[in-house]
């Protein structure tokens, strides 16, 4: 039985506030997760700034869309509180710290690129070079909604992994990844059980696949048996509790 990479989504967050600085440490401190999953949008003077929603009214004590705020200004949130009072306190971060946090832990990092409610002008360019200042090309996988955006992401860098997110049943899958050119394919997990033979389709296609978000361990088991190359969940500790029993 192969062991799948196992991905902390948003960092640790099922206990801790999403896409925080905590959540991220929380990571390495309480599992043994390979990586964290997180999102990446663009302020509005230029700063790329990690947080999962476009909007700010969520996940902390602003209201609006992140474009809309200079970085300077959503600084001064508090991405804690909305969570818990014991977490208030915690503020946004930037692509780049959390490139060098995953750079310093050795995490991996599977950062999907949010660009499909708000279409970031120059986001891919910006995030590869990012990336490859650090040349943490190997280190980091992108994945997107906006199929799109990674057509072009996989032009303007080879390096870099990409990944395709979907959570529908698409017709035709073998004629639609034919017509891509992405590494991986990133399916909301039940679709793998929907469509269980899109397992071997997509691996005689050489693409990893990599579910998402997976909590429950009778699900967690489902997606190994089944074969799938990296699991995401908010609940890393119980993921890596469970795989560790498989591997057993
Ligand atoms: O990358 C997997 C997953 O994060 C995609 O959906 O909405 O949780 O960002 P979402
Ligand atoms: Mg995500």
């Amino acid at each position: 039985m192969k062991k799948p990479i196992l991905y902390a989504h948003r960092g640790f967050s099922g206990l801790y506030p999403e896409n925080s600085p905590l959540a991220f440490q929380m990571v390495i401190d309480k599992t043994d997760a390979d990586g964290i999953e997180s999102d990446v949008h663009i302020s509005k003077d230029g700063e790329l700034v990690i947080m999962h929603d476009a909007t700010l009214d969520r996940t902390s004590n602003g209201s609006g869309f992140i474009k809309d705020y200079t970085y300077e200004e959503l600084l001064q949130l508090d991405i804690g509180a909305w969570k818990s009072p014991e977490f208030a306190g915690q503020h946004i971060w930037t692509l780049g710290q959390l490139l060098d946090f995953c750079r310093d832990t050795k995490l991996l990092l599977n950062l999907e690129l949010k660009n499909y409610e708000v279409f970031y002008e120059g986001l891919e360019q910006r995030v590869i070079d990012e990336i490859t200042a650090r040349k943490m090309e190997d280190q980091v996988c992108v994945s997107s909604f906006n199929h799109i955006s990674m057509q072009e992401f996989k032009l303007l860098n080879a390096d870099i992994e990409t990944g395709l997110l979907y959570d529908k049943p698409y017709l035709d899958m073998e004629a639609y990844i034919s017509r891509s050119n992405a590494d991986n394919m990133h399916p909301r997990y039940m679709l793998m059980q929907y469509q269980p033979e899109l397992m071997g389709l997509y691996h005689d296609h050489h693409m990893k696949v990599n579910v998402w978000t997976v909590d429950e361990p009778a699900d967690i088991r489902d997606m190994v048996n089944r074969g799938a190359d990296a699991i995401i969940s908010n609940r890393a500790d119980i993921l890596c509790d469970t795989v560790k029993e498989m591997m057993a």
